[in-house]
């Protein structure tokens, strides 16, 4: 029953604040989720409130607890996934975070990781993590002996790696990595951003925790922050509980354009993984490229891994090409030559994006871990988008041209 808290004989002061809230239930479903922005939640008897705080029945009392926009976008994520249950977070990097301590990364335990990684997620790991007292080993973790020889001294409490790596598209072989953490009793930790569920569903292939950040292909349209994990029903409900404590929540209106962002994800996926084959077999050709990172490619180290992995769905839309002798000053020229590429700092958006990783996305690394790495100071990580795959080829092409011209290329 809903009580009249804005009746007719209450003062101004109180009507204006109450007067048209918590009208009457409807006795109609919304065909697409409203955004609830509402904090707290009302229940008509003291006792089911009590019930919802203790988990004893569903509901939502407190939005840092859930809230229902939150959780429409974390149950599509769970489906899409195929998983137990999906957590949303605020960013990809809070869903890390998360993860990470669910996994039992601590004082005294260790995680071992690949190397190549997002530079924030690198960061993380190389500064955060040991500081807390937790010990971080970087691997290659397409070198399954140096993988191997890492677990079997760390012990450690997670594995973690990115299905396609950040910026030099190395395919990770999830089930067999899967099969090496559980073997050394670890846990598998997958960052799935570059892959999506359209390539790949890392829990289907062994992983323990699919991780993204929300932000890039779940969201797609480069509005909306938001990171998500998907994992088994048990760990999901140790993460709320961690949820609950850390505060790094999801806003309803972001979750509510992550989850329109999904709708349209495998149409995206499709049109992004054609236009990005298309891209690196052209810039494969180009005299101004010394080479090309695309797992589509077949001269790709993981060319093979990635056709088994991806069931032929495709190879994603990120990839990254070293611009022949360049450095800093060739690679600025070049992205200030773009027209229809935007040199921005993100990805997996509609629009193709160009990023210098040395400058931003792998900024927080000197440039001797970016050396080891690989990512050396003339490479570019392109985001193809879905336009039209030959204006983002004529746009490149004549952006290589304007920054070659008169020297040497
Ligand atoms: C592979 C990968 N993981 C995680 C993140 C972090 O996500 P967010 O920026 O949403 O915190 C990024 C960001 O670029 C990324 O590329």
């Amino acid at each position: 029953m809903t009580k009249q808290r804005a009746r007719k004989d209450r003062s101004i002061h109180t009507q204006a604040v109450h007067a048209g809230e918590r009208g009457p239930r409807p006795d109609f479903t919304p065909v697409s989720t409203p955004i609830y922005h509402s904090v707290g939640y009302l229940y008509d008897e003291m006792e089911d409130l009590d019930a919802v705080f203790g988990g004893q029945r569903p509901g939502f009392v407190y939005t840092r607890y859930g809230s229902p926009t939150v959780l429409a976008f974390e149950q599509a994520m769970a489906i899409l996934e195929r998983a137990g249950d999906a957590v949303a977070f605020a960013s990809g990097m809070a869903a890390l975070h998360a993860v990470l301590l669910g996994a039992g990364a601590r004082a005294g335990r260790a995680v071992v990781a690949a190397a190549d990684l997002y530079g924030a997620t690198y960061a993380l790991l190389e500064r955060l993590f040991p500081a807390l007292g937790a010990r971080v080993r970087f691997v290659d973790i397409a070198d399954h002996d140096q993988v191997a020889r890492a677990l079997a001294e760390e012990g450690p409490a997670a594995l973690l790696c990115e299905a396609v790596s950040n910026p030099l598209m190395k395919v990770a072989d999830v089930p067999q990595l899967a099969e090496m953490a559980h073997a050394a009793g670890a846990l598998l930790l997958v960052d799935s951003t570059f892959a999506s569920p359209y390539l790949l569903r890392p829990l289907e292939r062994g992983g323990d925790y699919a991780v993204h950040s929300a932000t890039k292909y779940l969201g797609g349209h480069g509005d909306v922050m938001a990171g998500v994990v998907a994992c088994s029903e048990e760990k999901g409900r140790d993460l709320r509980e961690r949820q609950k404590l850390l505060g790094a929540n999801l806003g309803p209106q972001e979750a509510w354009l992550a989850m329109r962002g999904l709708k349209t994800l495998p149409l995206r996926m499709r049109q992004h993984c054609a236009n990005a084959q298309a891209v690196a077999e052209w810039l494969a050709g180009h005299p101004a490229v010394a080479a090309v990172h695309y797992p589509g490619l077949a001269n790709h180290p993981q060319h093979a891994l990635a056709v088994g992995l991806f069931e032929g769905r495709g190879f994603g839309g990120m990839l990254s090409f070293d611009l022949r002798g360049a450095g800093r000053a060739e690679v600025f020229r070049f992205m200030e030559a773009l027209e229809l590429v935007l040199p921005a700092t993100t990805l997996g958006d509609v629009y193709s994006l160009a990023l210098y990783p040395a400058h931003s996305s792998h900024r927080l690394l000197s440039p001797e871990a970016r050396a080891a790495l690989g990512i050396g100071e003339g490479l570019v990580r392109l985001s193809v988008g879905i336009e039209d795959a030959q204006d983002i080829i004529d746009d490149l092409e004549q952006a290589l041209g304007r920054a070659f011209e008169n020297h040497g290329q």
